[in-house]
C-alpha cells in the first residue's frame, strides 16, 4: 500500500460523479468485538482472557475500565438485533469469545458459551441479518497466554482446534467465517509495545507471535474447508498507505520498512504465499527466524474465499533524523522510523482523516495482488458525541465520515475493485481497549451507566444510505 511518490499531499484521484447505486447484494453492516461488548466476563462457566488479567492491572487502561460489563450484550443481544433490525442492516459482524466457548483453551468446551452464540445467531437469522462472526478478536484464553501465548507454535494449534469447535455448533447457520481480526495488532500491539493484552514488550517476541498468527489462520482456513467447503473463509487486516514525508532517499526507505511491516507481512504470505525478503532482511538484523518452519507459507497460503479490511487512516513517515514518537517496538529493526503529521482533520484518537486511503488500499489490492472478493470489515470514527436534552446526539462529524469513505468505497467499486460490503466500527459505543470507554465510535450512543441505547444522527442516516442502496 505504498505511494512511492514523494507527494506528501497529493492523492490518488477519487473521482467525483454522483454514486450512482451500490450493488444489490452488497452487505451492509456494522462490527462489535466480543470483549468490547459482550460483558458477563465471569458468567455461565466463561474463562478469563489475557484482556480480563490486563484490564484489572492498574495503569494499563484509561480510568482502570474493564470490560466485565461492557455494554452488557451478552443479556441485551436481543434488543441489539432489534436495533440492527430497525437501522436496516444486513449483516453483523461480531466475535466469538474463545475463553466463553473453551474456557482453558484447550480441553473440553463450555456448551453454555456456545448457547449463547446459537441464540445470537438465530436472532440474526430470524431478524434477517446475516452473522458474520470472527474467531479471534484479541481475547486469548489467560491459559494458553499462561504456556507461552502467541510466540509458541502450540497457541496456533489450539486456536484451529477452536475454530474446528466452534464451526461444529455453528456451521450449519454461518456462512462467512473471519479467522482473526488484525492479527499485526495482536502481535505488536500485545507483544511489542505492550499497549494492548498481554502487555509485553519484546519485538522478539511479537515477530514470532506474527508467524504463529498466521499458521492459526492457515490452519483453521484448512480445517473450515474440509468440514464445509460451500462457506466463506477470511481474515481482516488492517492496513495503511504509506507515505513518505519528503522526497529524501531516507523516507522513501521508511516507507518501504513500514509498509513492510504493516502491510506486506501479512498480505504477502496469506495472498503469494512468501514472505517479503525485504521485510526478513530487516527483521533479520534484530531478531532469530528460526520459528519459521519448512511447509509453513503453504499452510499459510490456503486460499480465502475473502479478505476483510479495517480501515482507519495514512501513515506519513521519515527516516530522516528527528525525535520518534511512537513505540518503536512495533517496528522491529525499523525503530529510528518517525510517524509524521499529514496536516488534516483528526478525530478524537488523533487519527487524521484521510478518505482517499481507504480507497488507495482498495485499489491497490486489486493492482497488486491475486484480489479475493473484499470487505470494508471496520472503518469508524471516534468524536466527543453529548447526548442533547432532548434525547438525541447530533454527530454530524460521523455523517461526514461516513459518507466521505462509502463515496470513497464506491469509487473502488467503479474502478473494478471487487468490494462486497461495508460495516461500519461500531454498532455502539463500546470498551475501547486501552482507552477505556472514554473514546465513543458508536453509530448508537450508550449510556453506560443504565446501558441504554440511543441511536446517533449517524445511524438514521446509515439506515437511510442502505434503505436506497447508496449515497444520498
Ligand atoms: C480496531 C479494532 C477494533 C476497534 C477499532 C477502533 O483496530 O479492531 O476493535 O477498537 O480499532
Amino acid at each position: 500500500m505504498t505511494t512511492h511518490e514523494a507527494q506528501p499531499k497529493t492523492r490518488v484521484a477519487v473521482p467525483d460523479r454522483a454514486s450512482p447505486p451500490f450493488p444489490a447484494d452488497f452487505h451492509w453492516g456494522a462490527a462489535t468485538a466480543a470483549y468490547q461488548v459482550e460483558g458477563a466476563a465471569q458468567e455461565d462457566g466463561r474463562g478469563p482472557s489475557i484482556w480480563d488479567t490486563f484490564s484489572h492491572t492498574p495503569g494499563k487502561v484509561l480510568g482502570g475500565d474493564t470490560g466485565d460489563v461492557a455494554v452488557d450484550q451478552y443479556h441485551r443481544y436481543r434488543d441489539d438485533v432489534q436495533l440492527m433490525a430497525a437501522l436496516g442492516l444486513t449483516a453483523y459482524r461480531f466475535s466469538i469469545s474463545w475463553p466463553r466457548v473453551r474456557p482453558a483453551g484447550s480441553g473440553p468446551s463450555n456448551e453454555r458459551g456456545l448457547d449463547f452464540y446459537r441464540r445470537l445467531v438465530d436472532e440474526l437469522l430470524a431478524a434477517g441479518i446475516e452473522p458474520w462472526p470472527t474467531l479471534y478478536h484479541w481475547d486469548l484464553p489467560q491459559a494458553v497466554e499462561d504456556a507461552g501465548g502467541w510466540p509458541e507454535r502450540e497457541t496456533a494449534y489450539r486456536f484451529a482446534e477452536y475454530a474446528q469447535l466452534v464451526h461444529d455448533a455453528l456451521g450449519d447457520r454461518v456462512k462467512s467465517w473471519t479467522t482473526l481480526n488484525e492479527p499485526w495488532c495482536s502481535a505488536f500491539l500485545g507483544y511489542g509495545s505492550g499497549v494492548h493484552a498481554p502487555g509485553r514488550r519484546d519485538p522478539d517476541a511479537a515477530v514470532r507471535s506474527a508467524h504463529h498468527l498466521l499458521l492459526a489462520h492457515g490452519l483453521a482456513v484448512e480445517a473450515l474447508r474440509s468440514r464445509r467447503p460451500d462457506t466463506l473463509r477470511g481474515i481482516s487486516l488492517n492496513l495503511y498507505p504509506v507515505s513518505p514525508e519528503t522526497d529524501a532517499e531516507e523516507d522513501r526507505d521508511a516507507v518501504r520498512r513500514i509498509d513492510g511491516l504493516q502491510n506486506r507481512l501479512f498480505l504477502d504470505p496469506i495472498l503469494l504465499g512468501r514472505y517479503p525478503d525485504d521485510v526478513l532482511a530487516d527483521l533479520a538484523q534484530r531478531v532469530d527466524l528460526g520459528h519459521i518452519k519448512d511447509g509453513d507459507l503453504a499452510t499459510i497460503a490456503a486460499p480465502v474465499d475473502m479478505l476483510g479490511i479495517n480501515y482507519y487512516r495514512r501513515y506519513a513517515v521519515s527516516g530522516l533524523p528527528g525525535p520518534v514518537t511512537h513505540s518503536p517496538e512495533c517496528w522491529p529493526g525499523s525503530e529510528h522510523v518517525r510517524f509524521v503529521p499529514h496536516g488534516l482533520p483528526s478525530t478524537v484518537m488523533d487519527w487524521e482523516i484521510d478518505e482517499f486511503g481507504l480507497f488507495e488500499v482498495l485499489y491497490g489490492l486489486h493492482r497488486d495482488y491475486p484480489c479475493p472478493p473484499l470487505y470494508v470489515t471496520e472503518n469508524g470514527a471516534a468524536f466527543d458525541d453529548e447526548l442533547t436534552a432532548d434525547g438525541t446526539v447530533r454527530d454530524t462529524q460521523r455523517i461526514a465520515y461516513l459518507d466521505a469513505h462509502l463515496r470513497a468505497s464506491h469509487a473502488a467499486i467503479r474502478t473494478g475493485v471487487p468490494l462486497r460490503g461495508y460495516f461500519a466500527w461500531s454498532l455502539l459505543d463500546n470498551f475501547e481497549w486501552a482507552m477505556g470507554y472514554a473514546k465513543r465510535f458508536g453509530l448508537v450512543y450508550v449510556d453506560f451507566p443504565t446501558q441504554r441505547r440511543i441511536p446517533k444522527d449517524s445511524a438514521w442516516w446509515y439506515a437511510g444510505v442502505i434503505r436506497r442502496g447508496g449515497l444520498p
